[in-house]
């Protein structure tokens, strides 16, 4: 049985799935077996035949060279780019969480490093209906799993990183690190706002990926110790 980390971020499109493929990758080029999953993406995009692309992962596959069916690597795939809750609501297609733990189970089998990247922030409603009431936090507590935070390095992330870091931590679940995206050298707002987050909420900006950045400049150790 691998370890696991769940990547979260300060919201959609601020990076995960750019800094989760360079995590992934850089695993791999450590030589360690390393996988990918995503419970529910939204905003996919169809084929010419009609069958949803599951961007990120497609993505991941491809930057990591993970030779996966791509497919294999999200249970739940929607065209409507909105919350999964809705878009489920939208096509009638409910997320079953027992299909969610196995297909789970079956990703943590198959590598000894499992990366599972959330979709959109960390309150990101997952299924909303007459039945059941899950949030996205919800399942990465059921998962019983540690939390790496991407944020923009740029201005408003003090206030987004430590109210995410604070929300997980009022729900109990581990915060490993923070990864800055989008990360400008030299910039003075930059470098205060990794201090500040490290100070405020006692959590490590542990690696900051700049515009088109091909490799992730973190320690292997450091980068192992966060899969638990
Ligand atoms: N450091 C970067 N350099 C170049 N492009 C980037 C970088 N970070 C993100 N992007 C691009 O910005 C867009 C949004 O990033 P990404 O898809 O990783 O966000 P996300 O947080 O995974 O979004 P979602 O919530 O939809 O899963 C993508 O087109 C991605 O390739
Ligand atoms: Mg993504």
């Amino acid at each position: 049985m691998g370890k696991a980390l769940f990547i979260t971020g300060t919201g959609t499109d601020v990076g995960k799935t750019y800094v989760t493929a360079l995590i992934v990758k850089k695993l791999r080029e450590a030589g360690l077996s390393s996988g990918y999953y995503k419970a529910a993406l939204s905003g996919a995009v169809p084929a010419a035949d009609g069958t949803l692309q599951p961007g990120d992962a497609l993505y991941v596959n491809r930057v990591a060279k993970l030779g996966e069916s791509a497919g294999d690597l999200v249970s739940y795939v929607y065209e409507d780019a909105v919350s999964p809750h809705l878009a489920a609501k939208l096509c009638q297609q409910p997320i079953d969480f027992a299909r969610v733990r196995e297909d789970f189970a079956c990703a943590k089998e198959r590598c000894d490093y499992l990366t599972m990247e959330g979709s959109g922030g960390i309150i990101c409603p997952l299924r909303w209906d007459a039945t059941q009431h899950v949030v996205l936090d919800d399942l990465v507590k059921e998962l019983d799993l540690g939390v790496l935070v991407v944020a923009d390095a740029g201005l408003g992330t003090i206030n987004s990183t430590v109210l995410t870091i604070e929300h997980l931590r009022r729900r109990e679940i581990p915060v490993r690190g923070v990864i800055f995206n989008r990360y400008v050298s030299g910039d003075r707002m930059q470098e205060d706002n990794a201090a500040m987050i490290e100070q405020l909420t006692g959590v490590k900006v542990l690696a900051c990926v700049k515009e088109g950045d091909q490799d992730l400049d973190i320690a292997d150790e450091v980068l192992h110790r966060l899969y638990r």
